[in-house]
C-alpha cells in the first residue's frame, strides 16, 4: 500500500517567494510540470503557480521584471490538499469536486506534492480488476459449493425462472416437471411442501427471499429419515386402533365415539372463559385410544398385578365410559363461559351407565361403577361404593385426565409404577398445564412434586 500512496503524487519543483517570474519559468521548464510550489525549505507554503498564468505575466513584457513569485502565487486553501492516506474513493470524490483543478498532497497539513491523476486511474483500474476477480473467485466457489452440499438448491426469479441449481435440485426440478408456475407457487408458500422423488425419497421445499436481491433460494432438504419415523409412529397408531377396534364391542361404540368432538381451548384466568383454539371431529375417539395407550403402558410396568387392579374391567370402562357425552356446538375463536357451555360432567357419566346397561345387560358391575362415578371425586362417592373398586377408581381417574391432556392440549406424559405407586410427569405447550404428581392407589394420597 505504501507504494500506491508513493504512485499517488508527483513531486513539484519549489521556488521561493521572491524569486522572479524568469525564474520560475525556468523552474517549470527544467521539472517539465505545470505547476511549482512558492515557498522556502522549511517555511509554510505561499502558494502555487501553474504554467498558463506565467506564460500571461511573462507576455506582459517589461511589467513583469518587476513581479514576484510571491505577487502571482494562488493560494493554496484547505479544500485543495487531500492527506497523502487518504483511500481511493476520497481521493476520487475530490477530484470529481474539484474538476480540474490541482489537488495538492499533504502529510500532516504539509504540502508534499500534487495528486498524480493517471496514477488514481491506474489505482481505480487495479481496484476494479481486483474487486472483478474476487467476484469470479466467488462465483467458482459457490458453483462448487452448492454441487457438494447435501440438499437441493437453487436461485430463481421472483417470476419462477431458474437462475442457478445444483445438480440435486435440478433432477427433482425435472422429475418432478416443477415449471415457472409451480416454482411461483414454491415462492408464495401455496405449495405442497412435501416432494417425493422416483427413489422414494421425500424433501422438504422452502423458499427464502434474498436480501437486497431480485432472487429466491429454494432448498429441497431430505426428510426421508424424519418420514420414515412418522410412517412407522403412524402404522404404530394404526395398529393400537385397529386392536382398540377389535375391542369394541359393536359398531354402534365406534360410530358414536368418532362422533363426539373434543374441543382445544385457551383459558382466561381473569375472567374465567376459555377460548375455542381447535376443533378435533373424532376427539373422543382419540381420547379413548390415549386412554387405552397409558392402560398399556401401566400393564407393562406390572400395575395389574396388583389385586384389585383388573386389565380387562379398565379397559371395558375405558371403551365406554364417555359414550353418553354431549358436547354443545361451538367454533374455532368462540368464547364462552364453560361452567355454562358444558353439561355437567357427571351427567354424561350416569347418562353413559345407563346406556350401557340398556345395551348390554350382563354388563360387569365394577365396569358400570367405574362409567357412572368417573367423573365423581372420592369424598363425592356414595356410601355405598365397594372399597375394592377404590384403586381402579384412582387409576382410571388418573389417566382421564392425563389422556385428556394429550388428546387436547399435546401433552407428553410419562408415568412410572412403583409398586402402589404412579409417578406422573405432564409437559404441555401450555406451561401452567405442567405437573409432577405421585399417587397411590391404595391409600388415595396424592403428592404434587412440583
Ligand atoms: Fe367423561
Ligand atoms: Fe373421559
Amino acid at each position: 500500500m505504501e507504494d500506491n500512496f508513493k504512485g499517488r503524487r508527483i513531486s513539484l519543483p519549489t521556488v521561493p517567494p521572491d524569486a522572479d517570474l524568469r525564474e520560475v519559468a525556468g523552474k517549470l521548464l527544467e521539472s517539465e510540470k505545470n505547476v511549482v510550489i512558492v515557498g522556502r525549505e522549511g517555511e509554510d507554503v505561499q502558494g502555487y503557480i501553474d504554467s498558463k498564468s506565467i506564460i500571461k505575466w511573462l507576455l506582459m513584457g517589461d511589467e513583469s521584471a518587476k513581479v514576484k513569485a510571491r505577487d502571482v502565487a494562488v493560494l493554496i486553501k484547505d479544500e485543495d490538499k487531500i492527506e497523502l492516506s487518504a483511500d481511493i474513493e476520497e481521493i476520487v470524490g475530490r477530484i470529481g469536486e474539484h474538476g480540474d483543478m490541482p489537488l495538492f498532497t499533504s502529510e500532516g497539513g504539509n504540502i508534499t506534492g500534487r495528486i498524480s491523476l493517471p496514477q488514481i486511474l491506474a489505482e481505480v483500474t487495479r481496484i476494479q480488476s481486483e474487486e472483478k476477480q474476487k467476484r469470479i473467485n466467488i462465483e467458482c466457489f459457490i458453483d462448487m459449493l452448492i454441487d457438494v452440499i447435501p440438499f437441493g438448491i437453487a436461485v430463481v426469479s421472483e417470476e419462477g425462472e431458474v437462475q442457478k441449481a445444483n445438480e440435486l435440485a435440478r433432477k427433482i426440478i425435472s422429475e418432478n416437471s416443477i415449471d415457472d408456475e409451480e416454482m411461483r407457487a414454491i415462492i408464495k408458500g401455496d405449495y405442497r411442501k412435501i416432494i417425493k422423488s422416483k427413489l422414494g425419497t421425500y424433501y422438504k421445499v422452502e423458499a427464502s427471499f434474498l436480501r437486497g436481491a431480485n432472487f429466491v433460494l429454494i432448498a429441497f432438504v431430505d426428510v426421508s429419515a424424519e418420514y420414515a419415523l412418522m410412517e412407522r409412529l403412524q402404522e404404530t397408531q394404526n395398529e393400537v386402533e385397529t386392536a382398540f377396534l377389535v375391542m369394541l364391542p359393536d359398531q354402534r361404540i365406534e360410530a358414536r365415539l368418532k362422533s363426539i368432538v373434543e374441543y382445544m381451548d385457551e383459558y382466561d384466568e381473569s375472567t374465567g372463559m376459555i377460548k375455542i383454539t381447535g376443533i378435533i371431529e373424532d376427539g373422543c375417539y382419540r381420547h379413548i385410544v390415549n386412554m387405552l395407550k397409558l392402560l398399556a403402558d401401566a400393564l407393562k410396568q406390572g400395575l395389574m398385578e396388583l389385586p384389585g387392579m383388573e386389565k380387562n374391567t379398565l379397559a371395558q370402562a375405558i371403551v365406554l365410559h364417555d359414550i353418553g357425552k354431549v358436547q354443545p356446538n361451538l367454533k374455532v375463536g368462540d368464547k364462552v363461559n364453560p361452567k355454562e357451555a358444558f353439561e355437567k360432567s357427571f351427567l354424561h357419566a350416569y347418562r353413559g351407565a345407563s346406556l350401557i346397561k340398556a345395551l348390554y345387560d350382563d354388563i360387569d358391575d365394577k365396569v358400570y361403577l367405574l362409567i357412572k362415578y368417573h367423573h365423581h371425586q372420592e369424598t363425592e362417592l356414595p356410601d355405598d361404593f365397594p372399597d375394592y373398586l377404590l384403586p381402579m377408581h384412582r387409576f382410571f381417574r388418573l389417566i382421564d385426565g392425563l389422556s385428556a391432556g394429550i388428546t387436547r392440549r399435546g401433552s407428553r406424559v410419562s408415568m412410572k409404577v412403583n409398586g402402589t405407586r404412579i409417578y406422573v410427569k405432564e409437559e404441555s405447550s401450555f406451561p401452567p398445564y405442567n405437573r409432577e404428581i405421585e399417587i397411590d392407589v391404595y391409600t388415595g394420597s396424592f403428592v404434587s412434586l412440583k
